[in-house]
């Protein structure tokens, strides 16, 4: 297994936390380069769910490590907590290092995020509410807190004193610079064994041959330079992300996995063209139980979206497409795939790039009939109905990518390999 980068070719959700799990099976760390704990990966191991925002999935198996580049934005109450919860469950993280040059996300960045969203009104984003964002704009404004930071009490008391009186001006914060130190110190206390230098550590590992995955967090279309913005998260989700993200180079990676659910759904705010309304789209939500990880927010449910697909296919340099929760389609008639748009009467087969053609174009569908059978016990690829193997086939035309690999089960072992 070569050093393999799995992304999300949609708005996130696509299930790549059971991929991921059920890679880190063969690989010898996982490693997270975006995002922070606005991500939520669930997997379920015999019947008990374990849900994920900070710590990479592959946590669930020992002996593997678990590593957290410089690109995640950690929120180091978020993380504590996690690693207490997965230790309550007698699962103990000795293999888990925390990036010294990943940025701290602060009680402040919330409350900024709050007041941001308040503001736009009817354009909010729908963020998750983990303070992501500012989060990021710190970091790019030169003014954020790294983990290292919390290791020193002089260097972050400075950066507090200068962040406070930013945001006190900004914004009318007011948060005491004395109580956030001291708590802050406490976290850098407690995460201080897993700090190191995480760009070291991985490019070592490579080095000695080891197999790494690198596990995308959200998806494609949420990427902030690729995706639907303003209507995005605030970092690269995309699989060269991983690159800067970890500190590493591109002629490294050998394998970039895209993970596509069987249907698309989106979560917040901004356009999705194939959005269904109404009772097939109650269907996919409660059959696919599609209720955000991180906020319990219903998600938007909407038809296989073949231009996103290609896009993805593109952005990303996907080798590979990997299908989720086939098994949720079973009990519809007709089953639709969006292969182009249009917009004022002329098709589009590109990904546009102006929100104003996402929010106006209508989507193109081919319609096929269902294969209204229970499939979520299949094994074996030779008892697939021969629609859904169709439905596979138009899919992979469609994206210009081969698919090895389908769930038609929430369990972790599930996975149908195809030939
Ligand atoms: P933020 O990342 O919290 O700033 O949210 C920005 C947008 O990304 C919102 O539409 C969120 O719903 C979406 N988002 C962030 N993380 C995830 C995720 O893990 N899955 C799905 N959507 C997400």
């Amino acid at each position: 297994m070569a050093n393999i980068v799995v992304v999300g070719t949609q708005w996130g959700d696509e299930g790549k936390g059971r991929v991921i799990d059920s890679l880190a099976r063969t690989s010898d760390a996982v490693v997270r380069f975006q995002g922070g704990s606005n991500a939520g990966h669930t997997v379920v191991v015999n019947g008990e769910k374990f849900v994920f925002h900070l710590i990479p999935s592959g946590a669930l198996y020992p002996g593997k490590k678990c590593i957290i580049g410089n690109g995640v934005v950690v929120d180091p109450q978020d993380l504590l907590l996690e690693i207490e919860a997965l230790r309550s469950k007698q699962i103990e993280l000795k293999d888990l290092y925390l990036s010294s040059n990943a940025h701290v996300v602060m009680p402040y960045h919330k409350r900024i995020e709050q007041i941001e969203e308040e503001r736009r009104g009817e354009q909010r984003i729908g963020t998750t509410g983990r303070g992501i964002g500012p989060a990021y704009a710190d970091k790019a404004a030169r003014r954020g807190v790294r983990v290292a930071d919390l290791l020193e009490k002089g260097v972050l008391a400075e950066k507090l004193r200068i962040n406070l009186s930013f945001w006190k001006n900004f914004y009318g914060l007011d948060y005491s610079a004395k109580d956030l130190l001291h708590q802050y110190l406490e976290y850098g206390r407690k995460l201080k064994r897993y700090v190191t230098d995480t760009s070291l550590l991985v490019n070592r590992l490579m080095q000695e041959g080891k197999n790494m995955l690198f596990e995308g967090a959200q998806g494609t279309l949420l990427d902030v330079d690729h995706g639907t913005y303003p209507f995005v998260t605030s970092s690269n989700v995309v699989a060269g992300g991983a690159c800067t993200g970890v500190g590493i180079g591109p002629t490294k990676i050998g394998k970039v996995l895209g993970v596509a659910k069987a249907y698309v759904t989106r979560v917040g705010q901004g356009p999705f063209p194939t959005e269904i309304q109404g009772k097939i789209g109650e269907i996919l939500k409660e059959g696919g139980q599609e209720y955000g990880a991180t906020t319990g927010r219903p998600r938007r449910c909407g038809w296989f979206d073949g231009v996103i697909l290609r896009y993805a296919a593109r952005v990303n340099g996907l080798d590979e497409l990997i299908l989720t929760k086939l098994d949720v389609l079973d009990l519809l008639d007709k089953i639709k795939i969006c292969v182009a748009y249009k917009y004022r009467g002329k098709l589009i087969q590109d990904f546009p790039f102006e929100l104003e053609y996402w929010e106006r174009c209508q989507p193109v569908y081919e319609e096929m009939k269902g294969w209204k059978k229970d499939t979520s016990r299949i094994k074996i690829e030779e008892d697939l109905p021969k629609r859904i193997r169709e439905y596979i086939k138009r899919i992979e035309e469609i994206g210009g990518l081969p698919i090895r690999r389908l769930s038609l089960n929430p369990e972790r072992s599930e996975f149908l390999s195809l030939y």
